[in-house]
């Protein structure tokens, strides 16, 4: 079965390269089908579930993963269900149910929509679609790098992802060890309040965060998957939290670089060409020569020229 995804567009940006001194190539995956990176582990578990006999997916997300969920359905012919806290904006409950998804809101956490999927998901020919935590999801994120390898023209010096619950590093971790880049130190971004994979790598084991206080929601998992740490042991990885205005600045900086929009949570790795990162790095001795840099340029829905003026408001970035 051909997956859901598409092959996306590797391009090397021009403003991007002449502010870093080196080259920084953009693995475009805001143009997946449902605008982000989701629809390759998702996709990738719902057609494996689809070919174990389940009839019915069931995804607990009002984000990016929720949508993967229901366009991978819909591509698939199987009914769809998704489970969403109340704080989902109300265009995102519009557009699952254009996907033709069923919505169902739960509490006011992911984790409350979390338990009334599983909850759903034990009835005979259902599947239950997690977000970021599972093996399937991981392999079909690993495609990302597997593409990269074929279009890059050299190995990269460090791969930067942003990291929620950790589905996007799992899997594009594997991908790295799949084409042989075991040697490459993998950025893992987060924003401050949503900083969920830097306390699990401070505390040297999981935590959960009380709540999400970051505008870049997307990030928001409380708690970040066990294989995300396991990672950390097997790895070089540089995690770095960066501010809610850094990322907002930087989904601003590249609209008007490259005329895309994201969300902050790809804001957050985009910050860390913006805001000058490898420099500091290489003058603390945690980075060797950068010859290149591949960004995964993860996407996401949740955002228009509103809201990012309403977030730059927020956030007193208005002077
Ligand atoms: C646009 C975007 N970027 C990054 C992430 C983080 O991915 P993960 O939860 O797999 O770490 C998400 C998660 O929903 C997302 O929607």
């Amino acid at each position: 079965m051909d997956p859901l995804h598409i092959r996306t567009p590797l391009l090397e940006s021009h403003p991007m390269t002449k502010l870093s001194e080196f080259p920084v190539y953009l693995k475009l995956e805001n143009v997946q089908p449902v605008s982000s990176f989701k629809i390759r582990g998702v996709g990738n578990l719902c057609q494996k579930a689809m070919e174990k006999g389940c009839n019915h997916m069931v995804c607990s997300s009002g984000g990016n993963a929720g949508l993967a969920a229901a366009y991978a359905a819909r591509k698939l012919d199987v009914s769809c269900t998704v489970v969403v806290p109340g704080t989902t904006p109300q265009f995102m409950v519009d557009r699952l149910r254009e996907e033709g998804a069923t919505v169902k809101i739960c509490g006011n956490s992911w984790d409350d929509a979390d338990a009334l999927a599983l909850e759903l998901a034990k009835q005979p020919g259902y599947a239950y679609i997690p977000p970021f935590n599972h093996p399937d999801i991981w392999e079909g994120v690993a495609t990302v790098i597997q593409e990269s390898a074929e279009q890059l023209p050299e190995k990269p010096s460090a791969v930067v992802v942003s990291v929620g619950g950790g589905g996007l590093l799992s899997g594009v971790l594997q991908g790295m060890h799949d084409v042989g880049w075991d040697d490459v130190p993998l950025i893992a971004m987060e924003t401050y309040g949503a900083h969920s994979f830097d306390a699990a790598v401070q505390a040297g084991e999981l935590v959960t965060l009380d709540k999400i206080t970051s505008v870049a929601k997307c990030l928001g998992a409380r708690t970040v998957a066990s294989k995300a740490l396991e990672w950390t042991h097997n790895h070089k990885i540089i995690n770095h939290v960066c501010s809610d205005q850094e990322a907002v600045l930087a989904c601003e900086r590249f609209a008007d670089d490259h005329r895309m929009l994201v969300e902050p949570a790809c804001g957050a790795s985009l910050a860390c060409v913006y805001e000058r990162l490898f420099r500091l790095w290489q003058e603390q001795g945690k980075l060797a020569e950068m010859k290149s840099v591949l960004v995964i340029v993860c996407g996401g829905n949740i955002v228009s020229l509103k809201a990012l003026k309403e977030w730059k408001e927020k956030l007193g970035l208005f002077s």
